[in-house]
């Protein structure tokens, strides 16, 4: 990694745990490596994330349905859906500084990347489930796992779902949730950790329709990171799969330009009837589905869109972070170093951030946010300077912040600073909410 890189990633992550969006979970204890807690605004654009992700798959279509399963099911399913014998990376330990290496991470496959020395262990294989035990024994019989993605009870419950719902093929289950892998090596921050969530589709279709989804699938993500969270061409990628799983028809990737280099944010996957039928086998229950057109029954093909809720946060926090000097002296402060996200209005942790100019007027201001947060992410900032203030917004990528001053009592008017051009409007009271909605949903 270049020192720039290294520099940019460490300036995300202090800016992460200052101002509370991420840090390490149970700190005072040392942390627990691959373990990430969100704070107060983390969990604004975590969620943000989400919603967007969920308004795009399910509420605005009318060919998806919607699932919240839980993070242990039964053992089984792991079992059928090949998890449990083959869900792992080959690992080696270095005998001299004891560092833990994913094989096909490593660069030279015979040295350790962190002390250089040869003496390595044999590679091994490593599960990556993590398991449990449900009920007070705690042996092989009440052994479970959690979940490491959350794909699986969409197949199983694919059945329950199409009678509930009344679907017809084709049609998707989409799911948001937490998912956990026993990682070897969790690193970069939250791209890699051993607890992360997952925004899951799997589409069913005929097997015949099943290339046409497939294409339609990936123009459609691609469609969503270009229009809708705004990556440029040359923030993200594909990676087709050279080599595919034996029922597979296709796959690739969408790889994002992270600071330390392209790396998956998304798959695409052709899953063929591979989960169906192993869950129809292992169950002994049917999954074939019965088309009343054609009066064929068969297994449904699947085509699968995962991507990683923390890594799209890590994506957009990268690609957000800025740092300037000349523009502050626009807003009459010394020149100073502004860091700023660039985050767009409609993800942004804190849309819109009220500040009264001084405690006297705050009265009337609150009344503002408090009518305001009602539909928009809105923060009451009072203590501080006014430039201290916008800087700390800044830092936290709130787009727009009203100022109340001695003259809004007067015109009932406020001052709408933008975060990125610095320019000012003022904006009569009565024409806020359609003024902002223009600048964050246009
Ligand atoms: N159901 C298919 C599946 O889980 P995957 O490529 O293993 O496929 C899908 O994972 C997505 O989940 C990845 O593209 C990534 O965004 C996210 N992901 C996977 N492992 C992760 C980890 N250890 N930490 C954070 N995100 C992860």
């Amino acid at each position: 990694m270049s020192e720039k890189t290294t520099n940019k990633m460490e300036k995300i992550v202090s800016l992460c745990k200052r101002r509370g969006f991420i840090f390490q979970s149970s700190e005072i204890y040392g942390g627990i490596n691959g373990f990430w807690d969100y704070g107060p605004y983390g969990v604004k654009l975590k969620r943000a994330v989400e919603q967007l992700w969920w308004s795009e798959m399910v509420e605005q279509r009318s060919d998806m349905e919607g699932l919240d399963s839980t993070v242990i099911c039964h053992p089984k399913v792991w079992k059928a859906s090949g998890h449990l014998d083959k869900f792992g990376d080959l690992m080696t330990d270095c005998r001299d500084c004891k560092a833990r290496h994913r094989v096909d991470q490593m660069e030279d496959k015979t040295t350790c990347s962190n002390c250089g020395s040869k003496n390595l262990t044999p590679p091994r294989e490593f599960n990556l489930m993590m398991k449990t035990y449900v009920g007070p024994v705690s042996d092989e019989d009440h052994a479970a796992f959690l979940r490491a993605e959350t794909c699986q009870s969409i197949f199983v419950d694919f059945d329950l779902v199409k009678i509930t719902a009344r679907r017809k093929l084709p049609f998707g289950i989409a799911q948001i949730g937490k998912a956990f892998r026993n990682e070897i090596n969790p690193r970069n921050f939250i791209f890699r950790s051993r607890e992360f969530s997952q925004m899951e589709m799997e589409f069913f279709c005929s097997d015949e329709e099943s290339m046409k989804w497939y294409e339609y699938w990936r123009q459609e993500r691609l469609r969503y990171y270009h229009e809708i969270i705004g990556f440029k061409n040359d923030e993200i990628r594909i990676h087709e799969h050279e080599t595919l799983a034996h029922y597979a028809k296709a796959a690739l990737d969408i790889e994002f330009k992270f600071p330390f280099g392209w790396g998956e944010l998304e798959g695409i996957h052709h899953r063929g009837t591979w989960d169906m039928s192993r869950h129809q086998e292992f169950s002994g229950i049917s999954q074939e589905y019965f088309d009343q057109e054609s009066g064929k029954k068969f297994i449904p093909t699947v085509v699968e869109t995962s991507v990683g809720v923390d890594r799209t946060v890590l994506a957009i926090l990268c690609r957000s972070y800025g740092e300037d000097m000349a523009e502050t002296k626009k807003e009459g402060m010394e020149e100073d170093l502004r860091i700023v996200l660039r985050i767009k209005p409609r993800l942004a942790p804190v849309q819109i951030a009220v500040l009264p100019l001084a405690k006297k007027i705050a009265e009337p201001a609150e009344k503002i946010y408090k009518d305001i947060r009602k539909f928009f992410r809105a923060e009451f900032d009072l203590p501080g300077s006014i430039g201290k203030r916008y800087r700390r917004q800044d830092e936290i990528g709130t787009p727009f912040c009203l100022t109340y001053d001695f003259q809004s009592p007067e015109d009932n008017a406020v001052t709408v600073r933008d975060r990125d051009d610095m320019t000012q409007d003022r904006v009569s009271v009565s024409n806020l909410k359609t003024y902002l909605e223009e600048k964050i949903y246009a």
